[in-house]
């Protein structure tokens, strides 16, 4: 048995990081038996998923979309706020239930709360329905942790204090024909003050570009029409293993491989340069579309975040990417009720927010994670203070969403039309390059195609649309 400790995962690992190759071949012990996934949290989280997925079906494992008939559940878990916690808690509760009726059931927590100390002590102590933990370190070991439990019968908790080897070719399926993931830098050196991920997901660790651009070449090959460079810091690209090589070179080597888009998250507005700004105006096929987190617009708030960046550097940023990136979207992440936050700090904020007025914005009330260092700060803020903050904020930030909206109205805009509509079975819907959701009055033959649509109605979080040929 393995176990996590945070405070070995902050000291980080002393050795070189490894590249290697994904080689675990155990045999077809999975045949014949049904396998359902359940993912939690961010865009690697849901690509960790399609990589959980790809590694089961190599050992015979196939896939369930009724989760009472499956012999193998697991959970990729989320770590970065409380509620993420109180989810996976609460669907144990539910599983433990299914056990009772099939007593073969393996039921396995993977992703970032398996890197928690106090998840995993709870689990030994309180979750005896979970069969095995394995940590984000380890991922690729997942099939030989699941074959140990199947062959002895006996709990399997490994879970790495440390950052792994970068591996390469992990098998994957993929939820989407037209639209992949794309790791390109894995963990983060940043210690935000509030955030959780650098002790959970390690230090930086960026893949090498030429496997990065081989990966996209081969989606292109295989007809994808999108790919999404994936990191927690993706703007730090390269920093841990080149001298002179960063995200816009990155950026600029995948958009000639001719892939029709290329979109990247999440950005770090320390780590952004004039040249990443400058590549993605240059290239059509990079989209115009940026995640900017603020977290705060009060320069006190920000430094004891540990973001790095002034409201004003934010600002000066965002105005050069509005200036230089045509027809751009940019929506950001904020944080209320951090430790010490005053009415007048968070007033601050939503002066940043009433001038950049975002596309959209993702608002969270601080929720204070195991032993970062924000967690010990003592000028907490009560929880009416915060959701009063937060139901403000929303108010503003919606406000701007609804005008984005406005403004696309009766444009016609290129979408890249991904499935069926949500709201409407006769509809498709896709994303336009400034990625808006747009419901399509349109033929299911157009999924998997970028067509032409004209935007017929504008909502607060999507739009109507008519295909046009
Ligand atoms: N409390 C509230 N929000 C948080 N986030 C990260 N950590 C916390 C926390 N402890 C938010 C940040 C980040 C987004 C992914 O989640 O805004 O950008
Ligand atoms: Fe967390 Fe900050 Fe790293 Fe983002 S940049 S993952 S908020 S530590």
């Amino acid at each position: 048995m393995k176990t996590p400790n945070m405070l070995d995962a902050k000291k980080r690992n002393q050795n070189k990081i490894e590249y290697t190759s994904y080689n675990i071949d155990l045999g077809k012990f999975g045949n014949g038996k049904k396998y359902y996934v359940r993912t939690y949290g961010c865009q690697m989280n849901e690509h960790d998923s399609e990589k959980i997925k790809g590694m089961l079906s190599s050992a015979g494992f196939v896939p369930t979309e009724d989760i009472m008939n499956a012999d193998i559940i697991i959970l990729n878990t989320c770590a970065i706020r409380e509620n993420a916690h109180d989810k996976v808690f609460g669907y144990l509760g539910v599983l433990k239930h299914m056990k009772k009726s099939n007593k073969d059931l393996l039921i396995g927590i993977c992703g970032c709360m398996a890197q928690e100390e106090v998840v995993v002590n709870e689990i030994l102590n309180k979750y005896k329905q979970v069969d095995f933990v394995c940590g984000t370190h380890n991922l690729d070991n997942l099939l030989s942790i699941i074959k140990e439990k199947m062959d002895t019968k006996k709990r399997q908790i490994e879970v790495l204090s440390y950052e792994g080897d970068v591996v390469e070719n992990i098998p994957v399926i993929r939820e989407s024909k037209y639209s992949a993931w794309v790791d390109i830098i894995y963990g983060c050196d940043k210690f935000c003050t509030y955030c959780i991920v650098p002790y959970t997901r390690g230090t930086q660790r960026s893949r090498h570009h030429e496997d990065i651009v081989s990966e996209v070449e081969d989606l292109v090959k295989n007809g994808y029409k999108e790919v999404t460079l994936l990191g927690q810091n993706v703007n730090a690209y390269g920093k841990d293993i080149y001298n002179d090589y960063t995200l816009a070179n990155l950026l600029e080597e995948v958009a000639k491989t001719g892939i029709e888009r290329v979109r990247f998250v999440t950005s770090h507005p320390w780590d952004f340069t004039d040249e990443m700004v400058d590549v993605i105006a240059k290239y059509d096929n990079v989209m115009p579309y940026i995640h900017l987190p603020l977290q705060s617009g009060s320069n006190k708030i920000l430094k004891l975040m540990n973001r790095r960046y002034t409201s004003e550097d934010y600002l000066k940023l965002y105005k050069q990417i509005r200036s230089k990136v045509k027809d751009s979207s940019v929506t950001t992440d904020i944080i209320v009720g951090f430790p010490g936050e005053t009415e007048e700090d968070f007033e601050e904020t939503l002066k940043l927010v009433n001038e950049c007025k975002f596309d959209g914005a993702f608002t969270f009330a601080f929720s204070p994670r195991e032993n970062t260092p924000a967690a010990k700060m003592t000028d907490v803020i009560p929880e009416d203070v915060k959701m009063d903050r937060l139901h403000r904020l929303n108010e503003v930030v919606n406000k701007y969403s609804n005008e984005a909206n406005q403004r696309m109205l009766n444009k016609i805009v290129k979408c890249l039309v991904t499935g069926v509509s949500e709201k409407d079975e006769n509809k498709v819907c896709g994303y336009t390059e400034n990625m808006k959701l747009v419901n399509i009055d349109g033929p299911k033959s157009l999924i998997g195609n970028i067509v032409n649509v004209k935007i017929t109605d504008a909502k607060s979080f999507s739009l109507d649309g008519v295909y046009v040929e």
